[in-house]
């Protein structure tokens, strides 16, 4: 039995995708992203619970986490953010899945494995617009895209791009990259006589550039309850996971005991030391090496010396009454004392995303009150 576990709370997730529909403009798409195990909150259970709302687009970074979607999303249509192999056309044919196709070469390599399998395979352009990243690069896109258009095999459904940066304060960064992808869009579209599935918004354009929802909105922290920064009162997500273990054993120390590797942390006075069983292997970031908090006893306990691989030690105070076999919440809410990703993130200089991803996928996921998961 694993020691730590990771608590879904599916009625959040459905609360947030409440909250993002009533603010997608008509006829546009939710795509929740569903990379990294649904950040770090499951794959499956996720896509599950969104289809079961009626969500009819997701997106994942790779082929494996579109094949570990599929069955549970029945018709919905998966797109793969990332560029797929050409020999792994005929998993993405068989399991009806949309590749993003990055480059000429890619768009060749995907065509002729396509004509090799006798069919015409559907695929989404990706557009690097200044992102600077995976995709098509605009410049050039007035030569290239016209001949990837001709290409026999390849069934162009959509274009897609991603913002490097949507900042309230520079909104022509951001403007600059959404009128390279219209352009683009104008042009395919020209030239193939039909509409084209347009996106290139995710959380942070759709709510600071609602003109950027298009057809659809790659929607990934937001989902998950992170990320709303100053709409946080129009639009009140709330996190879905919360992060536990137990304390496994409490000492009482003297005053200058000293606490973990190199003893980077004393006691000053006498406390209650207690060690639960987990550590950066399990994804709890060595940076939190005496910064972090956990709630025990519904009270914030600091994280003292290193972490470890597998345990961390955290002062609980005197006669804390603390006791091994205590739940610890590494990530949520205990009583009326809370800690988030967000705040672990700004302790360690990050951002809630890697908080999320890092917690090590082996750990169990549970769904407390979920008949269908
Ligand atoms: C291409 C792409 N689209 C959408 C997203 C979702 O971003 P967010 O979680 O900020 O909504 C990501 C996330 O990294 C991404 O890489």
């Amino acid at each position: 039995m694993q020691q730590s576990w990771v608590e879904v709370d599916v009625r959040a997730l459905e609360h947030n995708l409440r909250l993002l529909r009533q603010r997608l403009a008509p006829g546009a798409a939710l795509m929740p992203v569903l990379k990294s195990e649904a950040y770090g909150h499951g794959l499956v259970a996720v896509g599950r619970r969104a289809r079961a709302d009626g969500v009819n687009w997701f997106a994942v970074a790779y082929l494996h986490e579109a094949l570990a979607l599929r069955p549970v999303v029945g018709a919905a249509h998966i797109l793969i953010l990332g560029a797929v192999e050409p020999a792994d056309l005929p998993l993405l044919v068989r399991h009806n899945l949309l590749p993003s196709v990055v480059d000429e070469e890619h768009a060749r390599a995907l065509d002729a494995a396509a004509g090799a399998l006798g069919v015409r395979l559907p695929v989404h352009l990706k557009l690097d617009t200044g992102m600077g990243r995976l995709g098509f690069v605009w410049s050039e896109a007035g030569q290239v895209l016209p001949r990837v258009a001709r290409l026999p095999h390849l069934d162009l459904q959509g274009l897609g791009s991603h913002f490097a940066a949507v900042e309230p304060d520079d909104p022509d960064r951001a403007g600059r990259q959404l009128e390279r992808f219209l352009q683009a869009r104008v042009l395919l579209e020209r030239q193939l006589g039909r509409r084209l599935f347009a996106h290139i918004s995710s959380s942070r354009a759709f709510l600071h550039l609602p003109g950027g929802q298009l057809d659809g909105v790659r929607i990934g922290i937001l989902l998950f309850g992170y990320g709303a920064g100053a709409f946080a009162e129009q639009l009140p997500l709330q996190p879905a996971l919360q992060w536990k273990t137990r304390v496994i054993q409490v000492k009482t120390v003297p005053a200058d005991f000293p606490v973990g590797y190199y003893s980077t942390w004393r006691t000053a006075a006498p406390t209650d030391l207690a060690t639960i069983a987990l550590g950066y292997a399990d994804g709890y970031l060595r940076v939190l090496s005496n910064k972090g908090y956990v709630l025990i006893r519904g009270r914030r306990c600091p994280v003292v010396g290193r972490v470890s691989m597998n345990w961390i030690t955290v002062d609980c105070g005197p006669a804390s009454g603390v006791r091994a076999g205590d739940e610890v919440v590494l990530l949520g809410r205990q009583g009326d004392a809370e800690v988030w990703a967000d705040e672990l993130a700004g302790l360690c200089g990050t951002i809630a995303y890697e908080i999320l991803t890092s917690i090590a996928s082996r750990l169990e996921r549970r769904y407390p009150g979920d008949s269908q998961i």
